[in-house]
């Protein structure tokens, strides 16, 4: 299907992060540093929504247990644990995003 709207950059004045859905799909769309960005709203880990996360610095910090993604690319970061037990991380999906005339459209079909 390709790019589709998804916001205006209008929405983005006071907020810096989004939660859409789109065909079925729940996907985190952020600003970070003036670009936008999208990635999948479902932690890789045990599926907590990003979205309810925090966003510092370009990183969304999942509020489940606490594994951190780069919001530009969903590159997993660090060693994250739960209690003293280090999980394995994985980098979460990320997805295509183009500003064309004020609107942000995400492609969610790529593979
Ligand atoms: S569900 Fe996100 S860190 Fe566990």
């Amino acid at each position: 299907m390709g790019f589709q709207k998804v916001a205006g950059i209008q929405e983005f004045e006071n907020i810096e992060k989004k939660l859409i859905e789109l065909d079925g799909k729940s996907i985190l769309l952020t600003k970070v540093e003036g670009d936008y960005y999208a990635i999948s709203n479902k932690c890789p880990h045990m599926g907590g929504s990003l979205y309810k996360g925090t966003l510092e610095d370009g990183v969304i910090t999942c509020p489940r247990h606490g594994a951190k993604y780069d919001a530009k690319t969903g590159k997993g970061l660090g060693k994250p644990k739960i209690l003293f037990l280090e999980f394995k991380m994985q980098d979460d999906r990320s997805y295509p995003v183009k500003v064309e005339d004020g609107n942000i459209l995400v492609d969610i079909n790529i593979e």
